[in-house]
């Protein structure tokens, strides 16, 4: 007969020990004892009042919590959670036994004083915990678990781990197994939550995928993999929580309608795709009416950080957001503070825009980086000299994720050839670059440098009308010398403004739109796991804490003094070359403009009002008027 266990949760307070004990308790049908309901009065009193306990008044709790155990034990199993700090607390609580399993729920300091301080009506004040961390001696033996991770995953890995037993139905449910959506099952089952998977059935195009799937991985031998609706909805734990990883538009419209009808009130659909944010937000209130409710979560970091940790984006209603972000929060990329890179935005569709505009930025790195890869090539520079180049601007502040990429892909070769220079110069997208630029537009915000990097790739798809005009307009490029101090400093420059764009954009419709975005936050969840992290975003942080328009830091008004005369050497140099430069030369002339306290528009201004009568304001006058020009 297999012997009786006793599972002990150990930790700081606020590691979550009671709740994952008591939902283990019903996983397991177990019973539960909590070490917090055994103090004596003079403990509790003691703790109330701010004072930590000593080895003496935990000595006779221990005894008797060993006690409780040990009769426990003689009927089955049992649980128990205690704070366990200390060696020789855990081996008082061994004694006599070695039936005792202790489970280390294990956190940072940061995220235990967050769940500290919103717990209610308890009497540890969250001010112990400091002695608590200090008195801590973590276990060498023990089962130890970040908490991190959400209860039921957590649940979960103790009943397979130490109780041999699974629970019948999978936490959440995802849909979509493209490169995506595998990489983002094996991520979630890495971090022990139980998912059933689904991938439509579609002869001879899409056989079997998911079943073949989770065979494919010995890591997915708990997944249950479907093609059927029925049976996958049935398979998961309810509420049920359903991630969608499916191309966004008609395919997504597509499951969402047939999930309508098959979910239940409560139950949650966070749609992890590309959706354009106006239609997350009517799907949202179309899903509300049946009290389905629908996230939006913007994800970024490619298929690497599907698999090893994303930056996420959700938005939806409070509520519904709490239910899925231990399961969002598990499968983020973590920031340098150890904190998830996935946070709330807001209501409605604002993930999803905030992704969009994510990718507003990409378009224009990518874009600034492939100028800068131009004029270095336009130097006489192999692609492998020019990788060196940027790999050396790395120790000036400048690494990130598209420096890297740039410098790996322009340091492959397939033989003696760089690959690089097989590649059709034809680029193409996907649409949010569209809605990026369709957005500001529509919104009057001139972050041109998006707009321009859409325009740059459009350009370049007209490849036949470019090679036709260059053969009217011959268009001879000498080798030209470049300082590649200059160039730096340009790319820096550039960077710079692209970030204030993007920042701006962000915060003028959270203006206009009441949506409160804590731009500090975003630029936090962008440091890690996503396409523009950088080492620029992580100086960002502290700055959107104090203001959104970071051309008014001073520490980035010094760099940008210190870059834009070289942005604009460099620019002069490419105008005379005739080489194409869309975001290096906008960002000098868009830094011009907005710094320039007195421009041109009165003319504009006088020019409407001669030929249209659209009025014009005096200096100094309140009301418009219209001028009788000519007459
Ligand atoms: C990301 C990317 C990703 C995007 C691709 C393709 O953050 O992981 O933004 O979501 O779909 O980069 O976008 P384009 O085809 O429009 O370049």
């Amino acid at each position: 007969m297999p012997k009786n266990i006793a599972i002990v949760l150990m930790g700081v307070a606020g590691v979550g020990k009671t709740t994952i004990g008591l939902a283990l308790s019903k996983a397991g049908g177990i019973p539960f004892f909590d070490g917090d309901d055994y103090h004596s009065s003079s403990n509790r009193d003691k703790m109330a009042a701010g004072i930590a306990l000593s080895d003496e008044d935990r000595t006779a709790w221990l005894l008797e919590l060993q006690g409780v155990m040990e009769t426990a034990l003689l009927k089955g199993n049992c649980i128990l959670a205690c704070s366990a700090l200390k060696k020789a607390h855990r081996a008082i609580l061994e004694k006599n036994s070695n039936a005792i399993h202790f489970v280390y729920l294990e956190g940072s300091k940061n995220l235990i004083e967050q769940r500290l301080a919103n717990r209610i009506g308890h009497y540890f004040p969250a001010s112990l915990l400091a002695s608590q961390l200090e008195t801590l001696e973590p276990p060498e033996n023990a089962f130890t678990v970040s908490i991190t991770q959400s209860p039921s995953a957590i649940v979960e890995m103790i009943m397979k781990t130490l109780l041999n037993k699974k629970t019948s139905k999978a936490a959440i449910g995802l849909m979509g197994l493209g490169v995506m959506g595998k990489a983002l099952t094996q991520n979630f089952v890495r971090n022990g939550i139980s998912v059933s998977v689904y991938n439509r059935e579609l002869k001879g195009v899409e056989e079997l995928v998911a079943k073949n799937f989770v065979q494919s991985l010995p890591l997915l031998k708990d997944t249950q993999g479907f093609c059927d609706y029925t049976s996958f909805i049935d398979s998961l734990q309810s509420p049920k929580k359903i991630f969608l990883m499916i191309e966004a538009g008609a395919a997504t419209e597509k499951v969402l309608s047939e999930l309508a009808v098959l979910l239940n009130k409560g139950d949650i659909i966070v749609d992890l795709g590309n959706t354009f944010y106006k239609e997350t937000e009517t799907r949202i209130h179309h899903f509300a009416k049946k009290g389905i409710h629908l996230i939006g979560a913007g994800i970024s970091g490619g298929e690497l950080g599907a698999l090893n940790g994303a930056s996420i984006m959700p938005s939806g209603t409070k509520e519904a957001y709490e239910l899925v972000a231990p399961y969002l929060n598990s499968i983020a990329a973590k920031d340098k503070n150890n904190q998830a890179c996935s946070t709330y935005i807001g209501e409605g569709g604002t993930g999803h825009f905030v992704k969009m505009v994510h990718n507003g930025i990409e378009y224009a790195e990518m874009q600034l980086l492939a100028e800068i890869y131009g004029l270095a090539r336009a130097a006489g520079k192999n692609p492998t000299e020019i990788a060196d180049m940027l790999s050396s601007w790395k120790q000036d502040k400048l690494d990130s994720f598209l420096l890297n990429t740039t410098i790996d892909i322009l340091n492959t070769k397939e033989g003696n050839d760089w690959l690089i220079d097989k590649i059709h110069d034809a680029s193409e997208s996907k649409g949010t670059g569209t809605w990026a630029t369709n957005a500001l537009t529509n919104a009057a915000i001139p972050a041109s440098l998006i707009a321009n990097a859409l325009y740059a790739r459009q350009i370049s798809s007209y490849k036949n009308l470019r090679v036709q005009l260059e053969k009217n307009y011959p268009n001879k490029k000498e080798v030209i010398t470049i300082n590649e101090a200059s160039l730096k400093n340009a790319y820096h420059f550039t960077k710079m403004i692209i970030h204030f764009q993007g920042f701006w954009l962000l915060d003028e419709f959270s203006k206009n739109h009441h949506w409160s975005l804590d731009l500090s936050e975003i630029a936090r969840i962008w440091t890690r796991g996503c396409i523009i992290q950088s080492d620029f975003m992580e100086t960002l942080v502290p700055i959107l804490k104090i203001t959104p328009t970071i051309l008014l830091d001073t520490s980035i008004a010094d760099q940008i003094k210190t870059s834009a005369p070289a942005a604009t050497e460099i620019v002069i140099q490419a105008l005379e070359n005739k080489i194409a430069t869309a975001i290096l030369s906008d960002a000098i002339q868009f830094f011009n403009a907005i710094s320039t306290a007195h421009s041109t528009a009165n003319l504009i201004q006088a020019q409407r009002d001669f030929f249209g009568a659209h009025t014009f304001l005096r200096i100094g006058a309140t009301a418009k008027e219209h001028y009788a020009w000519g007459s």
